[in-house]
């Protein structure tokens, strides 16, 4: 018989692994919260061409990875590979929001790329975003990325670092691509065979080659800010200093251009010391909303990568109360169904196996599901009016009146 295996690039998220996630799920949850970002929850299908207009179609996460199909009808759709595109199309087709008032959302859910799996790559994996709409000033820059710093902050997780550049606005960036094809013109033949193409199509992303001779060939390449405006100097210059004020370490990297076409000036990413994947990142797009149909409206936001997230929180978890109810013979089990049932009105979890099992088996099930307390119910107990409360991890056990019991066991559990 054929045994069904995940498809390549795909992952399960097992029980044990999960309550680390409910964790991290809870505590961004109440981070943005406090920011007042409301939630917004859009398809995981979209027209395919709304990724090609919103990230660029020389990226790629277009030109490679993205998961792409027809319906039925014949409709060009594609699975969403970020959440960006998704949240401005939604924010434009709801109409709900006026280009006056500043919208504040977030979103959480499974992204698709087509990706080279390998550690902390998947196929499909999990970002939370938020995107604010409708600001221009440097303080909204700050405000997004003093959120990412809390969350990271909140989670306990340490050593991460911020990169952060500006790419400036569609004229410093015209002049800036400009400089770049000059100053490469020479070297045209020696870059990898990506960025000869790139070099006429989308030259800054050479900045971003991982190829060690491209690398080699741009690593003295002028800094954009010599082609900066003043308004992108004032608001980048501004954004640093919002960033001083908060105590929130980072490194301006004047090759971070990012993989995403729709960037205008602040560009950030989230580091931890050694590894290359950025656990987060996101930064300006003032021209989107516009790109895609919308007015003229700023925006800001960032994405958290939820896998590489996980993997650095080391939160010794809460273990939530549990018991498992072990009985013996037909009485000791309908006793047993309404004991589980008092427990759970006081809101303590509590399972048991109807199937009739020896002691010691019950015991071992509790065990290995790693349940910390179990009630023992046979028919030496029911003729003495008591149950068997016991600690797994401890072993100590004591006699509880039956009647009673739930009262016992919540005073017992607290302790
Ligand atoms: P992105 O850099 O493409 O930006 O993705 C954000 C984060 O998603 C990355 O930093 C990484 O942690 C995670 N990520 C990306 N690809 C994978 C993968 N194959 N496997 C696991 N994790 C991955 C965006 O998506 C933008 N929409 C961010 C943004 C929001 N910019 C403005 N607003």
């Amino acid at each position: 018989m054929k045994q069904y295996k995940r498809v390549r690039g795909m992952h399960d998220i097992m029980p044990g692994e999960t309550e680390k996630w409910q964790y991290a799920e809870k505590i961004i949850s109440e981070t943005v919260r406090l920011f007042n970002y409301r939630e917004l929850r859009t398809p995981v299908i979209e027209e395919q061409s709304l990724f090609e207009r919103s990230i660029g179609s020389e990226s790629d996460i277009i030109s490679k990875e993205m998961y792409t199909f027809q319906d039925k009808k014949g409709r060009n759709l594609a699975l969403r590979p970020e959440g960006t595109a998704s949240a401005v199309r939604a924010f434009i087709e709801s109409g709900l929001f006026s280009a006056k008032n500043i919208t504040r959302l977030c979103y959480y859910g499974p992204m698709f790329r087509y990706d080279r799996p390998q550690k902390g790559r998947y196929r499909q994996f999990y970002q939370f975003g938020v995107e604010l709409l409708g600001g221009f000033s440097p303080f909204f820059d700050g405000e997004v990325i003093e959120i990412l710093y809390s969350i990271i902050n909140n989670l306990g997780i340490e050593g991460c670092y911020f990169g952060i550049n500006t790419l400036g606005c569609r004229e410093c960036r015209e002049k800036y691509t400009g400089k770049i094809k000059e100053y490469l013109s020479s070297a045209r033949e020696a870059l990898c065979e990506d960025c000869k193409t790139r070099i006429e199509n989308s030259p800054l992303r050479i900045l971003d080659c991982k190829n060690d001779r491209c690398r080699e060939l741009t690593k003295n390449i002028p800094s954009i800010k010599e082609v900066l405006c003043t308004e992108c100097t004032i608001h980048f210059d501004s954004v640093l200093e919002y960033l001083g004020k908060k105590g929130i370490a980072h490194d301006v990297q004047t090759n971070l251009v990012r993989g995403l076409d729709y960037y205008t000036r602040t560009v950030f990413e989230v580091y931890i010391k050694g590894d290359n994947n950025a656990i987060a990142a996101g930064g300006r797009y003032d021209m989107l909303v516009r790109e895609l149909g919308g007015e003229d409206i700023p925006a800001v936001g960032f994405a958290i990568g939820m896998e590489r997230l996980l993997t650095l929180m080391d939160a010794k978890l809460p273990v939530l109360p549990a018991v498992y109810l072990v009985c013996m013979g037909a009485e000791a089990r309908n006793a047993c169904v309404d004991i589980a049932a008092g427990l759970r009105k006081e809101g303590i979890a509590a399972e048991m196996d109807y199937d009739d099992k020896s002691l010691k088996a019950a015991l071992r099930t509790a065990d290995r599901a790693r349940i910390e307390w179990c009630v023992i119910l046979g028919e030496r107990e029911l003729e003495k009016g008591i149950i068997l409360f016991k600690n797994m991890v401890t072993g100590v056990q004591e006699e509880i009146s039956s009647e009673g019991c739930i009262q016992r066991i919540k005073e017992l559990i607290k302790c």
